[in-house]
């Protein structure tokens, strides 16, 4: 007999013996959060709700929101408070998150995370929110970015330094030719570094005031990093 999807998901679940609800990765451009919700996602099953990935989305199908943020994002500036907040109201009605979500990427200002507070605080049945900020070298972050490819059909991420796929610029999973984003150049790595300094160093003083916080090194193997906020998430859920 088949097992139905929401089964294996529970079984997910109950392997940690925790619920989820909703926790955040917080950290710089190119410390890993993708990496790091998509390893999240296989053990929980809970979705990953990454702005950067929504306003990509809107930015390659055109939409108004689209070709607003996209000078925006390649300059490596934030895109209006009040855009990402809708954005992330919206999803967050869909009923998978209901157990649980990682934000990835959000908030990134001290009006999002107030927003953000105010919203979950105002659902009786919603846990509190937890943060896991991981921490890398500017360095090793430069080397991240300008080396990142992705599948342009799956969204697998790969390093042509670090985690070079087995066929030159080519998907492991499915052979799809990887495609480089266009913010992850060097120029404008060093201008999302600024505003990431400037705008969101704040949000995570702000989580980490507020405890309910954990801070990861993540400068280690996928999986150790991987192995390190799961531990986190368990602790700051127990
Ligand atoms: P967004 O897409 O969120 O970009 P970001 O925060 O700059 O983060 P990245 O996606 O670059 O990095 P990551 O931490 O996810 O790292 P990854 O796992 O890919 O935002 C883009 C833009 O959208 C913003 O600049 C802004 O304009 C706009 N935006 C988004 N959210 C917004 C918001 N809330 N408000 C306003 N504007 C918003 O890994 C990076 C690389 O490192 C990969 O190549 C990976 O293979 C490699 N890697 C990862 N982990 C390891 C490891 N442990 N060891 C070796 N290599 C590793």
């Amino acid at each position: 007999m088949a097992v139905a999807a929401a089964d294996v998901q529970g079984e997910k679940r109950q392997s940690l013996n925790v619920t989820p609800g909703p926790i955040l990765l917080l950290g710089a451009p190119g410390v890993g959060k993708g990496t790091q919700a998509k390893e999240l996602v296989a053990k929980w099953g809970i979705p990953q709700i990454s702005t950067g990935d929504l306003l990509r989305y809107h930015r390659d199908h055109g939409t108004a929101l689209g070709i607003q943020a996209k000078q925006l994002m390649d300059q490596g500036k934030l895109v209006s408070d009040d855009v990402v907040n809708q954005m992330v109201a919206a999803r967050l009605k869909q009923p998978d998150t209901q157990v649980g979500y990682i934000l990835d990427g959000y908030p990134r200002t001290l009006p999002q995370a107030a927003w953000l507070d105010q919203h979950i605080g105002a659902d009786p049945k919603a846990l509190p929110v937890i943060a896991v900020s991981i921490q890398v070298s500017y360095n090793q972050l430069l080397r991240r970015i300008t080396g990142r490819r992705t599948c342009a059909a799956c969204g697998t991420i790969y390093n042509i330094y670090l985690q070079p796929p087995r066929v030159d610029e080519k998907c492991d999973l499915d052979g799809t030719p990887l495609v480089r984003r266009s913010d992850d150049t060097e120029e404008v790595f060093r201008e999302r570094m600024r505003t990431y300094e400037s705008q969101t160093a704040p949000v995570v003083e702000h989580y980490r005031a507020l405890g309910r916080f954990e801070e990861v090194n993540g400068e280690q193997p996928v999986d150790a990093v991987a192995a390190a906020v799961i531990a986190a998430v368990a602790r700051l859920r127990s």
